[in-house]
């Protein structure tokens, strides 16, 4: 297969992980006879201060013609300055908005060798296995703004069709998988929820009646992630929930590090991948960033955007038999064991391809 994927590897550690990504990539296209084309871009800080924008209209044409978008991370304390005019986040939500990718997987994995990476009991996470669906579009992100010197305000605002097609996406995911479905909202005090949950009382039951669904409310499942983490299979939030959730769910993984993530639009068009993690400036540079969540981005695209699950399968299980065979950067190494640099890391995804 010929593929045109474009690279934004952003600011920070972005570039060093993107890099290994990449490489995984080129390895997989060698292994299995593809071509993978790379056009890198600017985007966040390092487009800011290129351009002024943080997400230059030539980046955006990028991404466009590209089958799919790998991405680093956007942010840093250069531009962190709240008052700025403009801020590297607006480039990556600018980014998702444009390209209609109202849907964010984000896997939560257990690697069974690095189980003690996690703060929480072992005990727990054996057979951990959840897909948590995040819709990225829409919500208190992309409502109505306003400041004035006496007050803010961020606009939470959900359209019925919105819902509908993440609740339909991540049903669909349910379906495939364990056929459970967990619906976390706030429906107790937010309108937007009691929206969200009326829809997906109307769409499971008549769409998808052989997936169990229930609602939890999101400080509930917020502790129930912890607390019993084998009982979800796929959960499925607004943008703002699923961003701390998420977070609170890579401990399960034991580092941000691990965690990839896909999103998607509407069904054919391309997705962009990128880690779940941020731009980690305090190390960035110095090469000892985990590449890891950003080469399991990178099969998720191989899965998702290109369609190749055998190459995806391959990838994964080499990113596996790196972390069984040792290769742990800082994030993962235990307590005076020697970490491995980003680059190392990525060796090892390749000698195991
Ligand atoms: C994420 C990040 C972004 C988000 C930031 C950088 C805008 O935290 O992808 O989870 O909040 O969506
Ligand atoms: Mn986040």
């Amino acid at each position: 297969m010929d593929a045109a994927i474009a690279v934004l590897p952003g600011d920070g550690i972005g570039s060093e992980v993107t890099a290994e990504g990449v490489r995984a990539l080129e390895a997989i296209a060698a292994k299995f006879g593809h071509s993978f084309r790379f056009e890198s871009a600017l985007l966040g800080g390092a487009a800011i201060d290129a351009t002024g924008e943080a997400l230059p209209a030539a980046t955006l044409a990028v991404c466009e013609r590209a089958d799919a978008v790998l991405l680093g991370a956007v942010g840093g304390p250069k531009w962190s300055d709240p008052n700025a005019a403009v801020r590297p986040e607006q480039g990556l939500l600018g980014l998702r908005k444009a390209l209609g990718l109202f849907a964010n997987l984000r896997p939560v994995v257990p690697h069974p060798a690095v189980l003690d990476a996690s703060p929480i009991k072992a005990e727990l996470l054996h057979g951990v296995d959840i897909m948590v669906v995040r819709e990225l579009t829409g919500g208190i992100y992309f409502g109505e703004k306003r400041r004035t010197a006496a007050e803010a305000t961020d606009v939470c605002r959900y359209s019925v069709l919105e819902i509908e097609r993440v609740v339909r996406l991540a049903a669909e995911l349910a379906r495939a998988r364990r056929r459970k479905l967990t619906s976390v909202d706030k429906a107790n005090v937010l309108e937007t929820s009691r929206l969200w949950r009326s829809i997906v009382e109307r769409i499971l039951p008549a769409e998808f009646p052989e997936v169990q669904f229930e609602h939890m409310l999101v400080d509930s499942a917020a502790m129930h992630l912890l607390k019993r983490p084998r009982d979800f299979d796929v959960i499925v939030t607004e943008n703002m929930f699923g961003d701390i959730l998420t977070d609170e769910a890579s401990m399960l993984v034991g580092s941000l590090g691990l965690l990839p993530s896909a999103s998607l639009g509407a069904k054919g068009r391309g997705g962009l991948f990128e880690p779940i993690h941020g731009s980690a400036p305090d190390i960035a540079g110095r090469g000892i960033a985990n590449p890891y969540a950003t080469i399991l981005s990178a099969a998720m695209l191989l899965r998702y955007s290109l369609h190749l699950e055998t190459e995806a399968r391959a990838l994964e299980a080499a990113v596996s038999a790196a972390v069984v065979s040792g290769a742990l950067p800082a994030d993962l190494s235990a307590p005076g064991a020697t970490p491995v640099t980003t680059r190392a890391a990525g060796d090892a995804v390749l000698a195991a391809i």
